[in-house]
């Protein structure tokens, strides 16, 4: 008598199993269309990889000599933080960047064609608000 009550309920269990498995490929390949993987395997859209890499990643990487930098942000990390940690450093992103206190003025000085255009800081802040709004999904 047992068995009978069990089956339904295990073939039940089972196919919320499988369900939510197939919801959570489905997410991880929504995220594959819109991203593409930058030289330092990171997974970024092509164009914020760009502007990350060249505006950004002389100092927000593991082999920057600047500590302070990496340990605030450090992007060959990014994959190992969970989605809370994510949305604290995009919302920081978003202010540092709107504020153009990143990169720093220093750094600007010396290197002119460091500075972001408006259309940069745009994609910027555009990709980390849809990032964010992807993790209320
Ligand atoms: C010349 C090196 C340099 C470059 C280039 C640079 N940063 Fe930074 N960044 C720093 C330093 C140093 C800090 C730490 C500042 C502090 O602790 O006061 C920092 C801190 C930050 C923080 C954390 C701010 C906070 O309040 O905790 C964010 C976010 C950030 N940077 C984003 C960026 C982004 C995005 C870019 C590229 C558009 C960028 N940075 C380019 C040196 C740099």
């Amino acid at each position: 008598m047992k068995k009978v009550i069990l089956t339904p309920f295990l073939a039940f269990a089972l196919l919320v199993f499988l369900a939510s498995f197939s919801y959570q490929n489905q997410s991880a390949s929504i995220n594959n269309e819109t991203t593409i993987i930058s030289p330092d395997g990171d997974q970024f859209p092509e164009d914020v990889a760009k502007i990350l890499k060249v505006h950004c990643m002389d100092c927000h990487v593991t082999a920057s000599k600047n500590d302070k930098a990496k340990k605030k942000l450090n992007f060959d990390n990014w994959d190992k933080l969970n989605m809370l940690k994510k949305t604290g450093k995009l919302n920081d992103i978003v202010e540092t960047v709107k504020d153009r206190e990143m990169p720093p003025e220093k750094y600007i000085n010396h290197y002119p064609e460091k500075k972001l255009s408006d259309e940069q800081i745009n994609t910027l802040v555009k990709w980390a608000e849809k990032t964010m709004d992807s993790f209320k999904e």
